[in-house]
């Protein structure tokens, strides 16, 4: 599985971070996925991150 933000539109809440930092980390106050496909671990919070994101800019592939 892979997660990819639009950083254009992340307003920089952070609570993708908060729900998933396994895959998440802010840098210059956006949001950026750290890995290179999510680990079976962590899909389930990353999916979770993705619903979550207020302006919806997290999108998951399968
Ligand atoms: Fe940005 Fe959404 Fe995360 S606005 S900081 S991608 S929760």
């Amino acid at each position: 599985m892979k997660a990819k933000v639009n950083q254009e539109d992340c307003t920089g809440c952070g609570l993708c971070v908060e729900i998933c930092p396994e895959v998440f980390q802010m840098e210059d106050d956006k949001a950026k996925v750290k890995v290179d496909s999510v680990a079976q671990e962590n899909a389930e919070n990353c999916k979770k991150a993705a619903s979550e994101c207020p302006v919806e800019v997290i999108s998951i592939e399968e």
